[in-house]
């Protein structure tokens, strides 16, 4: 069953009913404010960072579900009626509704009593405002009165705060209203120097400021007493909940169409210029009008809106493929590369399962997020490798997460997991293969954001190889620490009160609990790191890392090859995870798809043979679960994974981030038809037609599908905010297609389906463009036998870097 349908022209997810299973959402904001907006309305905005500088207040699990957003109600003032044209909260039953996701904007249209309204939400490029431009037209043959009230309710900024600290908050709330723009200024007055506005285009009727006076005694949302009596009630807030609501007054001849802008901003001051007159306690205005004056303008809203797409239209051609796979072309044309602007962007801190507050930017997150990012924006990603190796610790160590305001790292979430330091090394590959751009390797960047401590990013990657090597286990293989890049895995944390966290719980000292998985992952990042050290002269360096990479590749086959499978780790008392030794969890699927990827056994058969294994073990319709079987009861040594019900989250579930490990392992050993199937039973858009069952939005990857064990297997958990993301635009685009950035060019090497006739794409890589088209005439899942760069037949698949300006045609042919 299907709620909507995909328009790929307009580069559009269409919604064609209100009541989705849960909300479906998209992200307004590419740079520096940000908002979530549901299909109905629902959703808030923040600057930069979502716990500190929360501008708008949402309910998380609220009922009824999606509670708080971006709210316009519309009156008709002849027969007193009033509706919500985004359906909620109003919920009155539409003639017609329609919302278009689309890339950085939301458009809501429906229609209601003979009225259309149409609301086009977005943020414009370069600036720290949302417009929601409403069109209203008048579809009767009479003339109608109709009444609009727009409505945010402001969020006290901090959001934690706000969502605890009532004995202080309901006595701080500010407001000032002038020439029609709603102010909020809560703590304006002592620390802060910036303020949120909510200004309209159109001459007021009225308005609210205080939430209690705009909804009346007891009311929800769906309800206000403004809104049902048709007059707002000036009010002006002293404390409680300070709340934005303008009137306007629309008097619409037969087939007029009249638009009203409203603005929703936020605004810093100098410090020694925020009031006028100075020290007044009013607001200085005087910086922030000419923004809202110019964003009013319907004229600049149109354009701002189509250099918004303009934006998306170039961030996009960087890449484009056209295969035989309706859904595969759709997802790494658009929706796949538009998540993974947004995981980059958001990290882990703002959807409908990330609270704004708890996970902020991860680390290991950040660094993955990179991988399906980079290619689309090199100097944002510069920036960002950046600050993520500014917050590293001079042991080679990292925080587990930063907050973007301060962008200082934090251990609010735990700390000590081992694989943190190594995925900074691929994000930094990923950028140098990328880029070419050596020079990165030479930025000073301090540790810990300490002053003083510089060294060269260089030596922030020597120190995330040295902080592995340096915590090596009885089988020389690497500690865990508190958790690898399964979070769940706390293999030294026995915890037994309830409640308590195990991320950030007592790790126990003294046990040599090891991870298969961080082996696999050290290997990757050591090749990475000697490709580098080789390229800066430093073949010293270089050998010493490929010799530390074999020697744990000799480890992992000595001591992790449990016969069929790759194991996952030694526990704290020196017994086996993820073994037929054990009772429950016998495989997992982590070590096999990163043993494989990091070349253990491509050669001699053990590959195929774990990859075999997953097939057989781990594989379902709806993608491959992370382990079996799953654990029924808590096992203090596992941890948190054993916490979770069997066949959810890492407890089993199709964890959908591990699943393109096993399609680029698949793909490392020749299987194309193996890779592609794994790929499709995940792919959101591919499951469009099992909504019903799936649940989240079919345009993006979640985090989670419900295992086998779970009763509602194939439903999906966690959307958006997923290291899916990358790493299925990874799989895809790089091994499937097969179309990789290298240090020293653009390697085609795809491991397609036997079926496919081939394929072909268009790639700009370092100022040049490559049209590649891969031909398949024999109708086989083969390797590349014959590549022709610009008509001259080449050996092997690196197609080397062609001058800047330059489009250079590339043919492949399979055998
Ligand atoms: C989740 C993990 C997540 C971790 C983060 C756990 O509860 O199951 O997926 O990575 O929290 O702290
Ligand atoms: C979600 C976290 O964001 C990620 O860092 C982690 O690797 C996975 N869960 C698996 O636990």
């Amino acid at each position: 069953m299907r709620y909507g349908h995909f328009d790929d022209t307009r580069r559009e997810y269409v919604i064609t009913r209100p009541d989705t299973p849960l909300p479906w959402i998209n992200y307004l904001g590419t740079d520096a404010f940000f908002g979530i907006i549901s299909n109905t309305a629902g959703g808030y905005s923040c600057y930069r960072d979502a716990r500190l500088r929360r501008i708008t207040r949402y309910r998380y699990n609220s009922v009824p579900p999606d509670s708080g957003g971006r709210y316009v109600y519309l009156r008709d003032n002849g027969s007193g009626q009033y509706w919500s044209p985004s359906w909620q909260p109003t919920q009155r039953k539409l003639d017609h509704y329609e919302c278009r996701h689309g890339l950085s904007y939301t458009q809501i249209a429906s229609a209601y009593l003979g009225v259309r309204a149409e609301t086009l939400y977005f943020v414009p490029l370069d600036e720290t405002l949302e417009i929601w431009r409403l069109r209203v037209s008048n579809e009767r043959d009479t003339p109608a009165d109709i009444s609009v009230f727009s409505s945010v309710e402001f969020c006290l900024w901090d959001a934690q705060d706000d969502a605890t600290n009532f004995q202080r908050n309901y006595s701080t709330g500010e407001v000032e209203v002038a020439d029609g723009v709603i102010y909020h200024k809560t703590e304006y007055r002592e620390r802060r120097d910036h303020v949120a506005y909510f200004a309209c285009s159109e001459p007021l009727a009225g308005f609210d400021t205080q939430r209690a006076a705009f909804l009346g005694a007891y009311r929800g949302w769906d309800r206000p007493a403004a809104v049902e009596r048709g007059e707002s009630f000036n009010s002006i807030a002293h404390g409680w909940s300070p709340h934005g609501s303008h009137h306007v007054r629309l008097s619409l001849a037969p087939g007029e169409t009249r638009e009203v802008v409203f603005l929703l901003g936020y605004w810093e001051n100098p410090r020694d210029q925020k009031f006028d007159p100075p020290g007044s306690g009013v607001i200085n205005k005087a910086l922030v009008r000419p923004v809202i004056d110019r964003w009013l303008q319907p004229a600049t809203v149109a354009e701002g809106f189509d250099r918004l797409r303009e934006s998306w239209t170039s961030l996009l051609s960087t890449l484009r493929v056209d295969t035989p796979d309706g859904d595969a072309n759709r997802m790494a044309n658009i929706w796949n590369p538009y998540q993974c602007v947004v995981t980059f962007e958001m990290s882990r801190s703002v959807s409908l399962f990330e609270s704004g507050i708890g996970r902020g930017m991860g680390f290991r997150d950040s660094n993955q997020d990179l991988l399906g990012f980079v290619h689309m924006a090199p100097g944002r990603s510069r920036a960002r490798i950046l600050d993520l190796a500014s917050t590293q610790l001079a042991t080679g160590g990292a925080y587990h997460q930063f907050q973007p305001l301060t962008k200082r790292g934090n251990n609010d979430i735990g700390s000590g997991f081992n694989d943190d330091p190594l995925w900074l090394v691929l994000g930094v590959a990923a950028y140098l293969k990328e880029t070419g751009d050596a020079s990165i390797l030479d930025e000073p960047v301090p540790y810990d954001n300490a002053e003083d401590s510089a060294t060269a990013l260089y030596v922030h990657l020597e120190r995330s190889l040295r902080y592995t090597l340096d915590r090596l286990g009885p089988h020389g293989l690497p500690l865990i620490g508190r958790a690898d890049w399964n979070d769940c895995l706390n293999l030294n944390c026995f915890s037994d009160t309830p409640g308590e966290s195990f991320q950030t719980t007592v790790n126990k000292d003294g046990g040599g609990a090891e991870s298969v998985f961080i082996a696999g992952l050290f290997i990757l990042a050591a090749k990475d790191l000697a490709e580098i050290a080789e390229r800066r002269g430093l073949a010293g360096d270089a050998s010493s890392y490929r010799a530390a990479a074999e020697k744990m590749a000799g480890s992992i086959v000595e001591h992790a090859w449990d016969g069929a499978w790759f194991r996952r780790a030694y526990d704290y008392f020196g017994n086996a995870v993820g073994s037929s030794e054990n009772e429950e969890g016998q495989i997992f699927v982590e070590p096999q798809g990163i043993c494989v990827m990091s070349g253990i056994g491509v050669q001699n058969g053990m590959a195929t043979r774990a990859l075999d294994s997953v097939r057989e073990h781990l594989a379902t319709a709806h993608g491959i679960v992370l382990l079996r079987p799953a654990y029924t009861r808590y096992h203090v040594e596992l941890g948190e994974i054993s916490s979770y019900p069997p066949g959810y989250k890492e407890n089993a579930g199709v964890f959908c981030h591990t699943n393109p490990w096993v399609m680029i392992a698949e793909a490392m050993v020749g299987r194309g038809d193996a890779a592609f199937d794994y790929y499709k039973r995940i792919n959101p858009s591919a499951r469009e037609e099992i909504a019903e069952i799936h649940r989240c939005e079919p345009y993006v990857y979640a985090q989670m599908i419900a295992g086998k064990e779970a009763p509602t297997h194939g439903e999906a958990k966690n959307s958006w905010l997923t290291g899916t993301a990358a790493w299925n635009l990874v799989a895809i685009t790089q091994w499937i297609l097969g179309i990789r950035a290298e240090f020293d060019g653009l390697r085609i090497d795809p491991v397609l389906p036997a079926e496919w006739p081939g394929f072909t794409a268009t790639r700009r890589f370092r100022d040049a463009t490559y049209e590649i088209s891969v031909r398949n005439p024999a109708g086989v899942s083969g390797r590349v036998g014959h590549l022709l760069v610009g008509g001259e037949s080449i050996a092997g698949t690196l197609v080397p870097l062609a001058p800047p300006g330059a489009t250079v045609n590339v043919e492949a042919v399979i055998r």
